[in-house]
């Protein structure tokens, strides 16, 4: 998402509450109102969004969650956010309940801006898509079959650090990295991997991105509107591009693994159906927005905490040297690179403790349930949030503390670290992007050592963190 969104996005949940809550208002004042999760609903229809996005917009969105926590209950408090009444559960056993009772007690939930932007050719759900999407993915996105793709993601590094570093005293880090995670996805979902066709399909796709959060008005000029626009425009590309591939794939002038297109055009579901055109198009375009702004926040962030801790800038320019040095000139890094990149792993672990791409997740009570002895109704929204384990002291002593030891054998206890989320809403992408960070890592340490140019720049979590000026930066060549 753009900075400049954030005033946007301002106006959108304004906007959004007011017309929500008073559309919605019937069906509250039919729930039950007994022994409800303590807790404020904040002014009439807007209730507490606007101080849910201050905290983000001054970099601490953990503090909205741990002012509730100590003032109503450190297990569940209700809030109202978007315009809905909200349940936002809380701790290891909030995780843990969320995530256990996924399509039992609660299921998915979006904001209805998100089907407008993203409609599907068959007219069902977000939700119903969503579920459809994730019996596909894996097939395609689980580690054994991302393998034979680490090479290509070696070799798409190599050229964006040609083409957006190499030879720079200074750059702006967070567009590199959304150029970088772009241009992956475009090789490795549909084989498009020339620059030029690339920024084709990037210009549309900044317009949806932004939008996706934007005023949800859909009139000519809104940033809503332009967002619709451009997903109908990408959804159109690919369409050509699907159709090329169809008939590639008769011929056998195309593999049926060279990317998740032929993959979708190949697997069938249940019933023996295959999707059509218009529904490939949709979740691949899915799949880009999903994995787009969160693995460049986590680079981003990676870039950002190395430049500050230069003594774990050196552990993980150790660990990698060591493995560039394995290598005969040329040759691309492969799985058992990347299984020898625990170090560096694990300091992306603890980036994404600390600065975690997503805040938490949505959920709606799919009935009336009780949680910790309080009523939550049916149809409420529930939040999990990252921040109520990653910072809390019991599941991470000293959390403020950069740690990447934390990681070190069996790891942090189930249900504390979940940047990716868990149960079977997990992240699909998890591993997917668990080799981009990787192989990004591997590429800048060997090439650069750099430091921050603004040292105190801003970071502003809009919904996503970021470094307000983008993460400017001077590098150091190695071999310069
Ligand atoms: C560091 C990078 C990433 C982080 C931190 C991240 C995190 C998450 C989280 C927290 C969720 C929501 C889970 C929930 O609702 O409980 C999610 C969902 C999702 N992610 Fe990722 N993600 C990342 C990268 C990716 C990538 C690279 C892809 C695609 C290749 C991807 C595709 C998706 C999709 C499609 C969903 C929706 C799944 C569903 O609704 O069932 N993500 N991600």
């Amino acid at each position: 998402m753009e900075l400049s969104s954030f005033s946007m996005l301002s106006f959108a949940i304004l906007f959004i509450s007011l017309s929500l809550s008073f559309l919605t208002y019937r069906h509250k004042s039919h729930a039950s109102t007994k022994n409800l999760p303590p807790g404020t609903t904040g002014l009439p229809f807007i209730g507490e969004s606007i101080e849910f996005l201050r905290t983000g917009q001054r970099g601490h969105p953990e503090k909205f969650i741990y002012d509730r926590m100590a003032k109503f209950s450190s297990q569940v408090f209700k809030t109202s956010l978007l315009g809905e009444p909200f349940a936002v559960v809380c701790g290891t056993a909030g995780n843990k309940f969320l995530f256990s009772n996924e399509n039992k007690l609660v299921t998915a939930w979006w904001p209805s801006s998100v089907d407008k932007i993203f409609p599907s050719s068959l007219q069902t759900s977000a939700k119903e898509e969503s579920k459809k999407m994730r019996k596909l993915l894996p097939g395609f996105l689980k580690p054994e079959a991302l393998q034979r793709y680490i090479g290509i993601m070696d070799m798409i590094a190599q050229r964006h650090f040609a083409s957006g570093w190499d030879n720079k005293d200074e750059v702006t880090v967070f567009p590199l990295a959304k150029r970088y995670t772009f241009w992956l996805a475009c090789r490795l979902f549909v084989s498009i991997e020339d620059p030029e066709h690339v920024a084709k399909l990037a210009d549309p796709f900044n317009v949806l991105a932004a939008g996706i959060i934007s005023v949800p008005i859909d009139l000519p000029g809104t940033p809503f509107n332009r967002a619709i626009k451009a997903s109908n425009l990408i959804r159109k590309e690919l369409q050509v591009i699907i159709k090329q591939r169809k008939i590639d794939l008769a011929e056998n002038k195309a593999s049926p693994t060279q990317d998740i297109l032929s993959h979708m055009l190949l697997t069938s579901d249940e019933d023996g159906q295959y999707m059509n055109e218009m529904d490939i198009a949709d979740k691949i375009l899915g799949l880009l927005v999903g994995g787009h702004d969160t693995a460049s926040a986590a680079i981003t962030f990676v870039v950002k905490y190395l430049a500050e801790l230069p003594e774990i800038y050196d552990e993980v320019f150790k660990e990698q040297m060591e493995i560039a040095k394995s290598k005969a000139p040329g040759e691309m890094l492969n799985w058992e690179d990347i299984q020898k990149m625990r170090y560096s792993w694990n300091v992306a672990c603890e980036v994404m403790r600390l600065a975690p791409p997503l805040q938490g997740g949505f959920r709606e009570a799919l009935n009336d349930f009780i949680y910790a002895g309080f009523s939550i109704p049916k149809g409420w929204k529930l939040y999990w949030s990252t921040s109520s384990t990653h910072r809390n002291p019991e599941c991470f002593p000293k959390p403020e503390k950069f740690d990447p030891s934390r990681f070190e054998g069996n790891g942090p206890a189930p249900y504390t670290f979940v940047p990716f989320g868990g149960g079977p809403r997990m992240c699909p992408g998890k591993e997917y992007a668990r080799l981009e960070i990787l192989v990004f890592m591997h590429n800048v340490v060997k090439r650069f050592k750099w430091e921050k140019l603004l040292p105190d720049e801003k970071i502003i979590v809009d919904p996503m963190p970021m470094p307000a000026k983008g993460l400017p930066i001077h590098l150091h060549a190695h071999n310069g």
